[in-house]
């Protein structure tokens, strides 16, 4: 295993002390959460998942753990897994695709653990901020979100053909180099017909879980 590797699953392990029997347990996407989704099979504890991607629910069902689909109640915990995330607990999230699910689970969440390596904390906030938009007028879409941020887009592509979420969408990707204010960008986004959602998590106290490269790691909430 790499020290990045080693470094996720520090981290990985360390968010399975939060996780208690029976819980109904939410769980993100992306590589480090993989590799909480291994370390959560070595002992499931009864646990019921709730998966914000298919990657990821397959994933549990290969390795044993149960998956359900969200009904109404609030999740006791979400695991996830960030792009970046400023001292202020503001997060970017998105470039594994699973950005709204990701975010109507960390809105159901009691609790909302976030499990990065530490290339993940910026200050201040920056990077690319993945817009997920209906097909239908999308560049039309395109245009609206270039004026809302002054920035240029891309339509985010794999494979060599317009990358497709698990809703049926396309995404486009806005890099920005400084975001001073997510909540205000979260909310100018939203507000474009067309866009579903963006990768702009703002305000959600997540409850951070950082590994460095030698395997150590910190902890703490964001109020
Ligand atoms: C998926 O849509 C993302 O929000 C991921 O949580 C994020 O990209 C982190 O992925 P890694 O753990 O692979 O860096």
């Amino acid at each position: 295993m790499d020290d990045m590797t080693e470094a996720k699953h520090a981290a990985a392990r360390e968010a399975l002390s939060h996780v208690s029997p029976g819980m109904l347990l939410g769980i993100g996407s992306g590589s480090t959460v993989h590799a909480f989704i291994e370390e959560l099979a070595k002992d499931p504890r009864g646990v019921m998942c709730i998966a914000a991607s298919r990657k990821s629910a397959d994933a549990c069902t290969k390795a044993g753990i149960p998956v359900e689909e969200l009904g109404p109640s609030m999740l006791d915990l979400v695991v996830d897994g960030a792009d970046a995330i400023d001292q202020g607990g503001q997060v970017l999230k998105g470039l594994g695709g699973a950005l709204v699910r990701e975010k109507i689970l960390a809105e159901a969440a009691r609790k909302w653990i976030l499990i990065v390596d530490e290339t993940k904390l910026v200050d201040p906030l920056r990077g690319t901020v993945p817009v997920e938009v209906l097909p239908y007028g999308m560049q039309r879409t395109k245009c609206r979100i270039e004026e809302a941020v002054h920035a240029v887009g891309t339509l985010r592509e794999a494979g060599g053909v317009r990358y497709m979420t698990d809703n049926g969408n396309h995404i486009i990707d806005v890099k920005l180099p400084r975001i001073d204010d997510a909540e205000k960008l979260a909310a100018l986004l939203a507000a474009i017909p067309g866009v579903v959602g963006t990768g702009v998590f703002a305000n959600l106290h997540p409850h951070v879980i950082v590994a460095t490269a030698t395997g150590e790691t910190r902890e703490w909430d964001c109020p």
